[in-house]
C-alpha cells in the first residue's frame, strides 16, 4: 500500500452515507479495531467496548429501531457493517476524577477510539460515518450489552458507492485557535 502522509488521509475523508451492496472482509474490521484497541485513555481505563453488526436482520433492526426520527439515515442499512460503540464507566476515576474536573473522560477516550478505528478504515479505501443520533435502549437491546454499557453511537462502514464526495466547510485555524 502506497505510503501517504497523515494530512492526505485525514483530507480524504468525508462522511460516507452511500455504500456498495459488498461485505466488508473480516481482517479489514479486525484491522479497524485494533486501531481503536491501541488509542490513549484516562489512566489507561480503555471504556470502550465494541459491536460489529454484520448480520443482515441485526443490521436492519438497528437501522429501524436505533436510528431516531429527524435525520434520514436510510443508507446506513447499505453498508457492510455497523460498529456500535459502547462506554463502560469504571469506578472511582470515571466519576469522582469527572465531577473534580469536569472533563467526562470516558466520552473523550470513546471519541479518541472510534475516529482511530474511522481513519484506519480510510486507509483501507473504506468509507464510513458517525451516527450519534441514536436510541440507546434499542442499541443495548439489539447489541446485548448489559446496562453498564452505555451506547454512545455507531459507525457505518462500507465500500463507498462511486459518486462525488462532499467535502464540509471547516472553520478556519485563525477563528479557532488562541495562539498564547
Ligand atoms: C459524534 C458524531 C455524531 C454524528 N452523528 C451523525 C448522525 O447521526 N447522522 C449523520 O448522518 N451524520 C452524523 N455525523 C457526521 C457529521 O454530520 C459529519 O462528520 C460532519 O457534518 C462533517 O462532515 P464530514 O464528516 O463529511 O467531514 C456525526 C459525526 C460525529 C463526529
Amino acid at each position: 500500500m502506497e505510503n501517504k502522509p497523515f494530512i492526505e488521509l485525514v483530507k480524504h475523508r468525508t462522511s460516507c452515507r452511500a455504500y456498495e451492496p459488498k461485505p466488508v472482509p473480516r481482517e479489514h474490521l479486525e484491522l479497524m479495531l485494533e486501531a481503536a484497541r491501541l488509542a490513549p485513555s484516562a489512566c489507561n481505563k480503555q471504556p470502550w467496548r465494541f459491536a460489529v453488526v454484520q448480520d443482515e436482520d441485526k443490521k436492519m433492526q438497528l437501522t429501524r429501531k436505533a436510528l431516531r426520527k429527524g435525520i434520514e439515515m436510510k443508507w446506513a442499512g447499505n453498508a457492510g457493517a455497523v460498529i456500535a460503540l459502547g462506554m463502560l464507566h469504571k469506578g472511582i476515576v470515571h466519576k469522582v476524577g469527572t465531577k473534580i474536573s469536569g472533563v467526562d473522560y470516558p466520552q473523550v477516550d470513546l471519541g479518541i477510539a472510534g475516529e482511530h478505528l474511522v481513519l484506519q478504515a480510510e486507509e483501507l479505501g473504506l468509507g464510513t460515518c458517525w451516527i450519534g443520533w441514536i436510541n440507546q435502549k434499542a442499541v443495548r437491546e439489539i447489541t446485548g450489552w448489559p446496562k453498564a454499557v452505555v451506547p454512545i453511537g455507531l459507525i457505518t462502514v462500507g465500500w463507498p458507492a462511486a459518486k462525488e464526495r462532499k467535502t464540509r466547510p471547516r472553520y478556519s485555524l485563525e477563528e479557532i485557535t488562541t495562539w498564547i
